[in-house]
């Protein structure tokens, strides 16, 4: 494990996971991405294994990377990402679709991150270093996608405040009328169903060649 920033004491050290350690901290992961995951928006009624199959395939995709956050050694947050093309299907048929080239565009998996430690820039820093490693993989563009809810959804929290100013701030935009869907199961329903799931994208500054 390669510490890859140096943090304030009491923030959590963040790390780039690869092979043998990156193999050992999936289930820890995956125990995580259900946690976060079950509440609003997501409402993800997690499973163990399909988490511990779904992450064994996204860290084998061309150019992965995991970012995980660790306090007292223990797996707190983490960020993956990933090439699109030969991995991601229900992800790149809309970016096609909207005519987005997918060999030079890198996808971002989740960005996820234990409630009571969040506020403190983590987020920014798991955005910083994805870009930074598509960039240095000569990608032109990163793109994710969040799921979509209805503002009046009945498990919405009062104090819920969306993520998009958040994303918007770090030159994100919706891609318009652009939605990959997954299906998963609702924390409240008795049966899975498909979410549209709204993708956000970013083009790198192109660098002018002074004339
Ligand atoms: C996404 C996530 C990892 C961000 O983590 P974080 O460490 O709190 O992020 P940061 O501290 O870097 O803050 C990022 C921005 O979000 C804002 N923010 C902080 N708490 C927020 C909240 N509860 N709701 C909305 N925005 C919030 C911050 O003000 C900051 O904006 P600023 O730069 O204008 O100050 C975390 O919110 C999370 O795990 N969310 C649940 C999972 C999720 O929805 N992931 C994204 C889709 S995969």
């Amino acid at each position: 494990m390669i510490a890859i920033r140096p943090t304030p004491s009491d923030h959590p050290a963040l790390v780039h996971l690869a092979g043998d350690a990156l193999k050992a901290a999936l289930p820890d992961v995956a125990r995580l991405r259900i946690e976060v995951f079950r509440a609003f928006p997501y409402l993800y009624d997690g499973d163990l294994d399909y988490e511990t199959e779904y992450l064994s395939t996204l860290i084998t995709a061309q150019d992965a990377v995991v970012i995980a956050a660790f306090t007292n050694g223990e797996i707190v947050g983490c960020a993956t990402g990933s090439a699109i093309v030969g991995h991601h299907d229900a992800f790149s048929e809309p970016l096609s679709a909207a005519g987005i080239d997918l060999p030079s565009t890198f996808y971002f998996g989740e960005s996820v991150l234990q409630p009571a430690l969040r506020g403190r820039g983590i987020g920014h820093a798991f955005f910083d270093l994805r870009e930074a490693w598509a960039a240095r993989l000569n990608y032109q563009r990163t793109c994710f996608c969040a799921v979509k809810r209805p503002s009046d959804h009945p498990l919405r929290p009062k104090a819920y405040r969306p993520l998009d100013a958040f994303w918007r701030k770090r030159g994100y935009e919706k891609l318009r009328g652009a939605f990959a869907s997954f299906e998963w199961r609702d924390v409240d329903k008795s049966q899975s169903d498909r979410k549209p799931m709204q993708i956000w994208i970013r083009a790198f500054p192109t660098l002018k060649t002074p004339t």
